[in-house]
């Protein structure tokens, strides 16, 4: 079964052509970054109107790199939130037009559900542990951090999630790209950060927020002491960069394993677009208890493939939406 994904939730306008749910015949990937960085920040009225003009040819590029025509395809998966909304009309509308005109099944994605299936994608996850055996059983815990969202999920089964934990105030990703603004470093702030922290000590003292009892997440408070801190001068910006990267890594991890041992577990999945950070990555990989997949570096930030392998599953379960999808911004899982 071959799936055209497609994916405008946020700067990235996106499309893959994805065959059983993980092999990627094609993945294409335009990123907005250079367009929105001299705002420090996604403008989006700018994001929707470079959609607007990247969306077909990015389309385009993903069927003639997978060598299929249309008669090939036998579904397509658009994601319909959450998402900054001008930017998702873009995709639905894109995959709505072609539904109709080439009369193929659609269905509307949940961007976070997205991010979980990176996981099922080939090349095989990357972790030590990433042989078939240790593909995917459930239940496991997934963390899902990215820049709009920091949840945990327990996935019970394919369609099955239950948010147990959620941040209370930014994402993880939000928090570094505001870190990176607090530095003087550049937008995205997550990979300026792990690039500045690579010549840095994590030697300052930054609190973490435990939360205890709950399996919620809080990172404003860290982002204020890093801002007090940075306010008395003198801090080098690598040490900085260092210690925040670990503040945040420390308590994402800590929090996970914990609620990982009180679902019981039987692996961890991390995705979204800060799984990217190595630090986050092999601090969980070290302390885990349990198997850890983690999808390759360029799987975790927004793709189409993620998409269409989710799209799959849905397809499988005989789900799919009608011309009437619609956009949902604020949409949550689970
Ligand atoms: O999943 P994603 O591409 O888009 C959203 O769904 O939000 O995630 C983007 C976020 C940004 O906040 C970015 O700073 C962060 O992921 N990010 C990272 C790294 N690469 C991207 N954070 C920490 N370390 C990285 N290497
Ligand atoms: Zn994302």
């Amino acid at each position: 079964m071959k799936i055209l994904g497609i994916e405008t939730s946020c700067d990235e306008t996106a499309a893959a052509v994805v065959e059983d749910g993980s092999r990627i015949i094609s993945n294409v990937v335009a990123s907005q970054i250079d367009i929105h960085a001299r705002y420090g920040g996604i403008v989006p009225e700018v994001a929707s109107r470079q959609h607007l003009l990247t969306i077909i040819p990015v389309i385009n590029e993903a069927m003639t790199e997978a060598k299929v025509t249309w008669q090939d395809l036998d579904g397509i998966a658009v994601t319909y939130g959450p998402g900054l909304a001008g930017s998702l009309l873009v995709g639905v509308n894109a995959a709505k037009a072609i539904a109709l005109a080439r009369q193929l099944p659609i269905i509307g994605i949940n961007h976070i559900e997205a991010h979980i299936y990176a996981n099922w994608l080939d090349p095989s996850s990357y972790s030590p542990l990433s042989n078939k055996e240790d593909r995917v059983k459930f239940p496991c815990l997934c963390l899902i951090v990215s820049g709009g969202h920091s949840d945990l999920i327990l996935m019970k089964g394919h369609g099955q999630f239950e948010k147990i934990g959620r941040t209370r105030d930014d994402a993880a990703g939000e928090a570094f790209d505001k870190a990176a603004r607090i530095l003087g470093l550049d937008y995205p702030g997550g990979p300026a950060i792990e690039r500045a922290a690579s010549d840095g000590i994590p030697c300052l003292s930054l609190p973490r927020a435990w939360l205890k009892g709950s399996h919620d997440f809080s990172f404003s408070g860290l982002k204020t002491a890093l801002w007090h801190l940075v306010q008395k001068g003198g801090i080098p910006v690598p040490d900085a960069a260092a210690s925040f990267q670990l503040a945040v890594a420390d308590v994402l991890v800590t929090k996970t394993i914990e609620a990982a041992k009180q679902m019981q577990a039987r692996q961890i999945l991390l995705s979204g677009g800060v799984a990217a950070n190595n630090m986050l990555r092999e601090l969980l990989l070290n302390q885990s208890p349990f198997p850890v997949l983690t999808p390759p570096l360029h799987l975790c930030t927004d793709n189409a493939a993620m998409v269409a392998a989710c799209g799959y599953y849905h397809f499988q379960a005989g789900q799919t939406s009608d011309y009437n999808l619609d956009v949902v911004s604020s949409l949550s899982l689970g």
